[in-house]
């Protein structure tokens, strides 16, 4: 018995040809979406924060010290020098964007990663990093620490 054009084997044929175009499109989606969420970066940009007042309180902060805070949503980090100023700089090494810190033994600010070297008022002087670190503004309002981007 011979199929005319439309008949039941046309049916199946296009059933079949609709499945296996579906999975074709299926695939080929489930390799661009992740492709593209790679090529393309999440829109998380630079900090929006202005300023933000810390949950230190200025007495707290020894000599010679430096501790990581939250500016937005990037760390920074608040330093006591050894003659009692506070300053704060972007936690963000300038060399590949690893958290530094503060070493009491060097009395400078130190990135661990490559060993990038930053003096106390955020100035790359060895290692890596090729430009300092962004500085901000220090305010203490009673016994409040309020650090804000410069103007
Ligand atoms: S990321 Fe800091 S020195 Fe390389």
């Amino acid at each position: 018995m011979e199929q005319t054009l439309g008949g039941p084997g046309a049916t199946r044929r296009g059933f079949v040809n609709w499945v296996l175009g579906t999975s074709a499109a299926a695939f080929v989606l489930s390799v661009l979406y992740p492709l593209t969420r790679y090529l393309i970066p999440p829109k998380t940009g630079e900090s929006q924060a202005a300023s933000v007042t810390l949950p230190i309180k200025p007495a707290d902060v020894k000599a010679n010290s430096g501790q990581i805070f939250k500016f937005g949503n990037r760390p920074a980090i608040l330093v006591r020098t050894p003659a009692g100023e506070l300053r704060a700089f972007s936690a963000v090494c300038t060399h590949l964007n690893c958290t530094v810190q503060y070493r009491t033994d060097l009395s400078h600010i130190w990135c661990a990663c490559h060993n990038g070297h930053f003096d106390l008022n955020g100035q790359n002087i060895a290692g890596p990093p090729p430009r300092p670190l962004d500085a901000y503004v220090v305010n203490v309002r009673g016994t409040q620490i309020v650090v804000s981007k410069g103007a």
